[in-house]
């Protein structure tokens, strides 16, 4: 299996070409996102080479450009099906694409008409705000785009526009116009549209960080300007936030204004509270599209146990394997809570097990520090942030409604936790003892069990387990 890392939808080009000449087929390939990280792999140098006579062939136009819009697409997976669509065409089926029933037409088709849409709500929705800098003026707008068209759209607005300078700050990447031509800049972190002084500031640190050495040798740049000289410049504020603090700030700024456009509650329809049960609660659930964090998994992980459960235990997110069964805790992680429940004289079967955030985070790269090829697509899990959680909460508040008779809630690990007690809160300060919350005066807080997986040794393994042990055997004795 050869993995290949592409950068963008040239890229891909360049590449499948060099694979459909040598007659690789898709089952010997794998394409993985360039997520901008040096190279995991050595790759085969020859894979980009220019095209030759033999190497370029005819592709139908309409493959062509629907591939350029898919390639714009957020899933992980969608090189490896532009590769295998174009594979299909060369070797298989000439006219494939007018089969419209053929998975792979249908999942291009779809994921074409996500782009599309995606791209007119960006047209439509990008609202310029006017900042003055150096006595020119700039406008300045956010938007978070559900997949990577910025450079699709980029165009559009240079013509729409073309007398402005303007700058569209997103996470995945930003455009300046300077009434000539379009430049790119990396994303800033994602937020909700922040308001003026806000999006002023958060455009400042980053006109800063395109205009100074940001990405930034600080080194070099101390070394040409020492450091004393700084403050009798123009730009040492920025100079000086930019090394010391931009990232921090730049922070706190979307932490104020955190949030999805919609959070889990838009997908709850309010039924009459009687009427709702868990598994309502569970299919609106599988349909919820909140956040970004469905287009990456396969499908909604919804809590498991009996709605008269008196315990309830709380996660933080799906992993691989319970993003492929639709259950919580079946994996690694569900194994060591299993025998942890086991040993407290728990039975799991009367437990409420549930997650605060019920899609599977993950980055699919292998580790950084490992040269080798991955083998296969391995999910590395992402901790959920804080505006995740939040736009996911609901569905956890709903379960808890469903479940009249819950009296015992424990919070595994720290990222339930803290949605459940605050984000002041420490573990080690916390476990062992009993803390009221908004959803029931017994809350307990204990490990989660994927850090006894984790642990470095078997000293550490067995302790951190006869805590989780006693934890759990606190939360069922206490009255
Ligand atoms: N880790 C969690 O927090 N929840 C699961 O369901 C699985 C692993
Ligand atoms: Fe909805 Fe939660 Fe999934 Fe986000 S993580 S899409 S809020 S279910």
């Amino acid at each position: 299996m050869q993995a290949i890392t592409i950068k963008d939808f040239e890229d891909w080009r360049a590449v499948a070409r060099v694979l459909i000449a040598n007659a690789t087929r898709p089952s010997e390939v794998q394409l993985f996102e360039d997520d901008g990280q040096q190279a995991l792999f050595a790759e085969d140098p020859t894979l980009r080479q220019a095209p030759t006579a033999q190497s370029s062939f005819g592709v139908p136009s309409r493959f062509l450009s629907l591939a350029e819009s898919v390639g714009c697409h957020r899933a992980a997976g969608r090189w490896d099906l532009l590769f295998r669509i174009l594979w299909r065409i060369k070797n298989e089926k000439k006219n494939l694409l007018e089969i419209e029933t053929d998975d792979d037409v249908l999942q291009l088709t779809k994921m074409e008409k996500q782009v599309r849409r995606d791209a007119h709500k960006m047209k439509a929705f990008v609202r310029f705000r006017k900042v003055v800098q150096d006595g020119q003026e700039f406008f300045v707008a956010w938007h978070q785009p559900d997949h990577r068209i910025v450079r699709r759209v980029a165009p559009f607005f240079s013509r729409r526009f073309s007398g402005m300078n303007w700058t569209i700050l997103t996470p995945d990447e930003c455009v300046s116009w300077n009434q000539e031509s379009l430049e790119y800049g990396s994303g800033v972190s994602r937020s909700q549209t922040p308001q003026s002084d806000e999006l002023e500031e958060l455009w400042r640190t980053y006109y800063a960080s395109i205009f100074n050495p940001a990405r930034v040798k600080i080194k070099m740049m101390k070394s040409e300007m020492p450091v004393r000289y700084w403050k009798n410049l123009p730009e040492t504020d920025l100079i000086a936030d930019l090394l010391a603090e931009a990232p921090r700030r730049v922070e706190e700024m979307i932490e104020q204004h955190e949030g999805f456009d919609k959070t889990a509650d838009d997908f709850i329809k309010r039924f009459p509270n009687q009427l709702m049960t868990l598994s309502a609660l569970k299919q609106m659930a599988a349909g919820c599209t909140a956040c970004h964090l469905h287009c990456n998994a396969t499908q909604t992980v919804f809590g498991a146990g009996p709605a008269n459960a008196r315990i309830v235990l709380l996660g933080e997110q799906p992993g691989d394997q319970e993003d492929l069964t639709g259950d919580p805790f079946v994996g690694p992680a569900g194994e060591v809570l299993e025998e942890a429940i086991g040993s407290a004289g728990l039975d799991r079967r009367e437990l409420y097990v549930t997650n605060i955030v019920k899609h599977f985070k993950h980055t699919q790269i292998s580790s950084p520090e490992s040269s080798r090829p991955p083998r296969g697509k391995k999910r590395l899990h992402q901790k959920p942030n804080a505006r995740e959680v939040r736009a996911c909460r609901p569905w956890f508040d709903a379960e808890w409604s469903c479940l009249k008779e819950a009296e015992k809630l424990v919070c595994l690990g720290a990222t339930s936790a803290k949605a459940v007690l605050g984000p002041g809160i420490k573990l080690t300060d916390q476990r062992g003892r009993v803390c009221g919350s908004d959803y029931c005066q017994q809350t307990f807080v204990t490990w989660h069990p994927s850090v006894i997986l984790r642990a470095s040794n078997a000293a550490a393994r067995e302790s951190k387990m006869r805590e989780l042990i006693e934890d759990l055997v606190l939360a069922k004795d206490s009255v």
